[in-house]
């Protein structure tokens, strides 16, 4: 029989890059969809006619007819995930039979929560406040528990014993975990295990691979935000490159073929840490209410740039990027000018000023370094492109310029939030 493979959509900027919507649209040709890294920090939004669902920790293949693994790498809180899931029983019945959990995932405590906010007031990095940082910090430590804790006899005992010790060694307040929060999510965890089908994400995988399926890896966040590639500290506490994939779901480097990498036409980050190119006045206000950004988890507005293909470059190259895939570029639409970044200038102690295109992600020389922009006229009306062949002259530009400086030809470009607004280049 045919061996299977491994495709892969993962973020190149700060997250936030609508990988959503295009798993959402690559899902039909899936057998099953796997979300491999973070937890519900992300909020991938998927967009069909006049509705609307955000996703945090279930795959963005649900609406479809693929199953769903919530992979080994996935941290989840069990309250948050039920939430969601009332959310998607509105426009998918029977999730028992489409989504699959790994028995391997780790389970975001209360105390998480409270810690995240700790750590943050003293790293002041902007956190989600989801419980991401110390949940993957705890299983580091090997003090974390697991989804297949839930069934053990002393689950309960480990949870308090966790609970109790950070409560007292942080001080924290009592009463935010208080015996009723703790109840919740003892229920929710047994409703975890009692509604969706546990399995090993390493055998469900490859097994499924041995009989010739072919798997979507789906991302959160994305490579800049990648806990030790990304911009440290300002990252997220997850591996969010194409090497994730593998110890997220457990597989070797062989089954992994396609790597799709979505980016957005210009930047945006949420939370602190720095980012080149970052835009004021008008242009960023415009970008900010015609690309909606503003957090779908938490709300927050999110900062713009221009788009910078110094960062893009390297994030491809770390990631082994072969299908680019540029997202919103209609929201560029009608704007005078348009900006990218190609190269960064900086001073460095006794070699004077230095021009460089190596994106080297130190939070300390990043927010130091000036960037060098080049400037392209804007296109109008892109969003009502359907066909390549209507791509305005100054679009092409824009995309030529861009596939000179990262080395690989773009494979798609999505022009609205819609799941038909996407046109293959
Ligand atoms: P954490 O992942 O909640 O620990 O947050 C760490 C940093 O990553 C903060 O700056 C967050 O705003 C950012 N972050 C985490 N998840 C996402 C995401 O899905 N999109 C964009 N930024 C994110």
């Amino acid at each position: 029989m045919k061996k299977g493979k491994i495709d892969v959509v993962l973020g190149l900027q700060w997250g936030d890059e609508g990988k959503g919507k295009i798993v959402d649209f690559l899902t039909p040709d899936y057998d099953i969809v796997a979300r491999w890294n973070g937890g519900p920090n992300a909020g991938h939004t998927l967009i069909f006619g006049d509705n609307k669902l955000v996703l945090h920790t279930v795959p963005s293949g649900v609406l479809g007819k693929q199953l769903n693994l919530i992979g080994a790498g996935v941290v989840i809180d069990p309250t948050s995930l039920k939430r969601e899931v009332d959310d998607i029983l509105k426009f998918q019945m029977n999730l028992k039979d489409l989504i699959l959990i790994a028995e391997e995932a780790s389970i975001i405590l209360p105390v998480s929560k409270l810690l995240d906010k700790e750590f943050d007031s003293l790293l002041v990095l902007g956190t989600t406040g989801r419980g991401i940082g110390p949940t993957y910090a705890n299983h580091a430590l090997r003090i974390g528990l697991l989804v297949r804790d839930i069934y053990k006899q002393d689950f309960k005992n480990r949870v308090l014993k966790i609970t109790n010790y950070f409560n007292a060694y942080f001080d924290l307040e009592e009463e935010a975990i208080d015996s009723d929060t703790i109840e919740e999510f003892f229920r929710d965890c047994d409703w975890l295990i009692k509604n969706f089908e546990i399995v090993s994400s390493s055998s469900f995988v490859n097994s499924a691979l041995s009989q010739g399926k072919i798997i979507l890896a789906e991302g959160a966040q994305g490579a800049l935000l990648d806990t030790r590639f990304g911009t440290y500290p300002y990252v997220t506490s997850s591996p969010c490159i194409t090497g994730g994939v593998l110890t997220g779901l457990g597989v070797g480097p062989h089954a992994i073929d396609r790597v799709y990498g979505v980016f957005k036409a210009y930047c945006t980050r949420v939370g602190n840490g720095p980012m080149p190119g970052e835009m004021n006045g008008k242009k960023a206000k415009h970008i900010c209410e015609v690309g909606q950004e503003f957090g779908a988890t938490t709300g927050r507005a999110r900062r713009p740039g221009w788009l910078d293909l110094v960062a893009l470059k390297y994030a491809i190259e770390i990631n082994g990027v072969t299908h680019p895939v540029m997202t919103k570029a209609d929201v560029l639409d009608g704007l005078d000018e348009i900006q990218t970044i190609s190269e960064y200038q900086f001073s460095q102690n006794g070699s004077g000023v230095i021009h460089t295109n190596v994106f080297r992600p130190d939070a300390d020389i990043l927010s130091e370094v000036r960037p060098i922009m080049n400037k392209f006229p804007s296109w109008q009306n892109l969003k009502s492109v359907k066909d390549k062949k209507d791509l305005p002259i100054q679009f092409q530009q824009y995309r030529s310029f861009i596939e000179e400086k990262i080395g690989v030809p773009l494979k798609f470009v999505s022009n609205g939030p819609d799941r038909t607004e996407i046109i293959p280049l």
